[in-house]
């Protein structure tokens, strides 16, 4: 199966599931062309990855075209700068082996360091060119957002934040829902022992499903982009079949209920790169 696709708030499409590629090194190039074979239609990198280079052979080694394939990657706070941008994703391109990219974030907001405006203002020179299709942030928090808002009058189109049932994130999805920001969830299905909680192996022994496919459609049910890494194309193919599932209002509202609070994810006021 083909991912579905969500729009933008820009009008641009995506994806409405990804494959991540952390911490896959040289083994990215098979999983990249395999999740491509298999019906993924973005796939998510870094530079902070070292994988780019691995993840653009594995996008040339699939029979996807590129303009079917929504490439998205990530820079680091040494480019937090207009121009620093520009060669950010320069570099990236260059690594990718692309001459455009559908989403760049901001990895970090570094808020010590006190540049991600400079590095958003970046972002929307490249979206104005048509360098990129769709400006990202990723472990932005609501103060964060508000404050490029403020300064730029615009907002992000995705905020890529860790979220899955144990982490639920409710006032920084609501603040994306607020302003039509896409919800990215990375790590998805972490930490392992989620995949063994009683209530999620009950609704999966309901469905006939795995837990990860639970919690996957979780995410996709409410309207949240999973990006699940898998170097395995038995677990991509089990992970795309999450597509398949329907959850019902109370299978949803009892995965709702494992929110274990905001401490459950790492502070971005206090850790970046
Ligand atoms: N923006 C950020 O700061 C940030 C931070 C971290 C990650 N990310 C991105 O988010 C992506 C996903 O996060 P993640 O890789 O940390 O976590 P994840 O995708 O939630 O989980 C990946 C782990 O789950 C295993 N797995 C995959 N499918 C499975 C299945 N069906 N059943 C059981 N286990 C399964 C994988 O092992 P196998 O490979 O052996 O299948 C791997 O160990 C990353 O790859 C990266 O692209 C972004």
């Amino acid at each position: 199966m083909i991912v579905p696709r969500l729009t933008l708030s820009n009008g641009v499409t995506i994806p409405a599931m990804g494959l991540g590629t952390y911490p896959m090194h040289d083994e990215a190039t098979a999983a990249v062309a395999s999740g491509l074979e298999l019906g993924y239609r973005l796939i998510d990198t870094a530079e902070a990855y070292g994988n780019e280079e691995q993840v653009g052979r594995g996008i040339a080694a699939s029979r996807v075209p590129r303009d079917q394939i929504f490439i998205t990657t990530k820079f680091n706070r040494a480019w937090h700068s207009v121009d620093g941008v520009r060669q950010a994703a320069q570099a990236s391109m260059r690594r990718l082996g692309v001459d455009y990219l559908d989403m760049l974030l901001i990895h970090w907001p570094n808020p010590g360091l006190g540049r991600y405006v400079e590095a958003f203002e970046g972002l929307l020179r490249l979206l104005d060119e048509g360098i990129i299709k769709a400006a990202g942030t990723s472990n932005f928090k609501p103060a964060h957002l508000a404050r490029l808002h403020t300064a730029t009058g615009m907002l992000p189109q995705v905020n890529q934040i860790n979220l899955n049932p144990w982490a639920q994130r409710a006032d920084t999805v609501a603040y994306h829902r607020r302003h039509q920001i896409l919800t990215e969830s990375w790590s998805p299905i972490r930490p392992a022992a989620l995949l063994s909680d009683p209530v999620i192996l009950a609704v999966a022994k309901d469905h006939d499903a795995t837990p990860a496919q639970v919690v996957l459609r979780w995410h996709t049910q409410h309207g949240y982009l999973p990006i699940p890494k898998s170097a395995s194309p038995a677990r991509q193919a089990e992970n795309l079949a999450s597509w398949d599932l329907e959850l019902s209002e109370a299978d949803m509202a009892v995965i709702d209920d494992l929110d274990r609070g905001e401490d459950q994810v790492t502070d971005s006021d206090v850790y970046g790169h």
